[in-house]
């Protein structure tokens, strides 16, 4: 049955849960990555684009998708969610209102994307802007001036946005930087637009080529994926679909991580080499072995880590998601690393919950004390992290303190363990099985 109501509670933020990690175990044995969050949340998005059923296979179950298909209900999608099949079905015969709840819309961030295909399925959408968060403000200024180009009416003021369609017309953008969710908002709003669309610099992170071959195969006409020139030819509809959600590159890269920090061996079953060279290319730098085989990937450590300096950028640079991974293995090389973060300019703010913990990291921002610029940090190495009581802050960094934990001594109690629930599907039973001594005391043993 497709249901209209939403079938998940959310996961609120629970006083008194904690994540408690005992440190010392190198992880072995192997694990199986998820669905990746950034393809599903955008492919749910795609769904409404056509009347037709979309089904999602590989679908993470995390809540960040549970809010994006409450999202799609609140605006008249049926959505069906089959969190045993990690499958997600939705059936948007009908679009029933155009202002989004603000509560839902600004539950995740990527239901800026649902903008471009409301733009191109119903000609209108409000919604509640999206909050700055602790990895900097993150406007949405491209997106919306890309979709005034394409002919849409656009008012701004405290309370959000009102976009409405006055004729969806093809136009050429120019993005001031390859923007995510900004490419995939105008290209989803560019398939049904008349004419053509060009988009130059263009966002190239897998995510997008995922989601525009899924595109293309509703009946779109994109052509330059993984390029920053993409082609958009509109056309008048898009039908239904069954697809496959790609792995999570940024989960395999914090298993990776974590079996390389902890001087263990893991078999990370289900990703895509291509997507994750970035990261394993720093590994391989800081003494890690690698090796590729088919869709599985095994990593280990032996002996001390070396020190690295990395810099974040789009794809395929070292992704941002991954840097707040990275930097406690860096507290484990012996000697200077560095880390230039250049895609976000505050995401390096719960370094300081690492300090917490022993790691001596000097962070350098750049700008005033109103607006911070950018930031980079030098990470002094090997420490010998200790357990304390440390906050999550947003999902990457939340991954960040328990990677952490897994080497720190003594036991290491993590809050705000939601932002977990957000983007990472089990886990902590995932860590458990490969031999990592930790609970969640929100989960009920056994559940
Ligand atoms: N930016 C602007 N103006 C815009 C759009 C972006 O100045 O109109 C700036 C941002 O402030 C930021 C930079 O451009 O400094 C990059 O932002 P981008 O738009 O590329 O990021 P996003 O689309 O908001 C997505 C992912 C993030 C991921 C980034 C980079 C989703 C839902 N989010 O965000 O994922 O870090 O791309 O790859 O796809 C996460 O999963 O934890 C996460 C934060």
């Amino acid at each position: 049955m497709l249901g209209t109501q939403p079938d998940h509670p959310y996961p609120a933020a629970a006083p008194g849960r904690l994540l408690k990690i005992r440190g010392g175990a190198a992880l072995h044995g192997s694990v199986r990555i998820s669905g990746a969050k950034n393809a599903a949340l955008k492919a749910l998005a795609a769904s409404i684009l056509t009347p037709e059923e979309v089904v999602l296979n590989n679908v993470p179950m995390i809540a960040d998708v549970l809010s994006m298909a409450d999202l799609l209900r609140a605006l008249g999608a049926q959505v069906e969610v089959d969190a045993e099949h990690e499958r997600v079905t939705v059936r948007a015969e009908q679009i029933s209102r155009t202002d989004a709840p603000p509560d839902l819309f600004k539950a995740t961030r990527a239901s800026v994307v649902v903008a471009g295909p409301m733009l191109a399925r119903h000609g209108e959408i409000s919604f509640a802007l999206p909050g700055g968060d602790q990895i900097g403000r993150r406007p949405i200024d491209m997106h919306l001036r890309g979709f005034e180009r394409m002919g849409t009416q656009v008012h701004r003021d405290e309370h959000g946005v009102h976009a409405k369609v006055l004729a969806l017309q093809g136009a050429r953008i120019y993005m001031d930087y390859p923007s995510h969710t900004g490419t995939e908002t105008l290209m989803m709003a560019a398939t049904r637009a008349t004419g053509r669309t060009l988009i130059m610099n263009a966002s190239a992170e897998p995510e997008i080529v995922w989601l525009g071959n899924l595109l293309n195969r509703m009946g779109a006409r994109i052509s330059g994926l993984g390029t920053p020139f993409l082609t958009i030819w509109g056309v008048e509809r898009l039908r239904g679909v069954s697809e496959i959600v790609i792995p999570d590159r940024l989960e395999a890269a914090t298993f990776a991580i974590a079996a390389v920090m902890t001087g263990g061996e893991v078999t990370i079953d289900s990703v895509i080499e291509e997507h994750l060279v970035p990261v394993t290319e720093k590994l391989g730098e800081v003494g890690a072995e690698v090796w590729f085989q088919d869709r599985r990937m095994l990593v280990r450590a032996r002996g001390p880590l070396r020190p690295t300096d990395l810099q974040t950028l789009p794809y395929p640079g070292f992704p941002t998601d991954s840097q707040s991974a990275f930097v406690p293995l860096l507290t484990q090389a012996g000697g200077l690393s560095t880390v230039h973060e250049r895609v976000y300019e505050d995401r390096l703010r719960y370094t300081k919950e690492l300090v917490k913990m022993g790691a001596d990291i000097r962070v350098q921002a750049f700008g005033d004390h109103d607006e911070i610029l950018a930031t980079a940090a030098e990470v002094h190495g090997p420490t010998r992290l200790h357990g304390a009581r440390v906050k999550s802050l947003d999902i990457r960094s939340a991954v960040s303190v328990v990677l952490a934990g897994l080497v720190a001594e003594g036991e290491t109690e993590v809050t705000d363990v939601f932002h977990i629930d957000r983007g990472y599907a089990e886990l902590v039973p995932k860590l458990a099985a490969l031999g990592a001594d930790l609970e969640d005391t929100g989960q009920p043993a056994g559940s």
